[in-house]
């Protein structure tokens, strides 16, 4: 068993039909999913989840798009999950992420990068909680 990382598909993605394409890299990476459901976040919900940026100048923005639209979230679990998934999805900014990345494919703007990928194991634990129970996990 490895250790685990928390995503979710963002909504222009989901809109944009990529779902199922995003899911099959991230499993032919060797991510096994731990727990998966389609949520639509209230404003308030994903206020708190992002709450470490409040004060950054582009948080209203973060969450008027992030409750805009249904989004997929995600447990995933590998060795180095955390670090190995961030290699997989790129950059934040598409316009840096490398080549056959998914942000790099998928994502339209810096704001609308397609997914979110913890940036500890700290984080990936407190957002994975966020989202799903203990009996939601398999
Ligand atoms: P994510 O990795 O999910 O974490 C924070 C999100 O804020 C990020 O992806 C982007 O969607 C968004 N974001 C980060 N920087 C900016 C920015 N400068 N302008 C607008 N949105 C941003």
């Amino acid at each position: 068993m490895g250790n685990i990382t928390f995503t979710m598909i963002k909504p222009e993605a989901v809109e944009a039909g990529n779902t199922g394409a995003i899911l099959k890299r991230i499993e032919e990476s060797g991510f096994r999913i731990v727990a998966m459901k389609k949520v639509h976040l209230s404003e308030e919900k994903a206020g708190k989840f992002y709450e470490v940026h409040k004060e950054r100048p582009f948080y209203s923005e973060l969450i008027e798009y992030m409750s805009g639209g249904p989004i997929i979230v995600a447990i995933l679990e590998k060795e180095n999950a955390v670090s190995d998934f961030r290699t997989l999805i790129g950059a934040t900014n598409p316009e840096d992420a490398a080549n056959g990345t998914i942000r790099k494919e998928f994502a339209t703007s810096l704001a609308m990068n397609a997914i979110h990928g913890s940036d500890s194991d700290e984080n990936a634990k407190i957002e994975a909680d966020f989202h799903f129970s203990n009996q939601e996990r398999f």
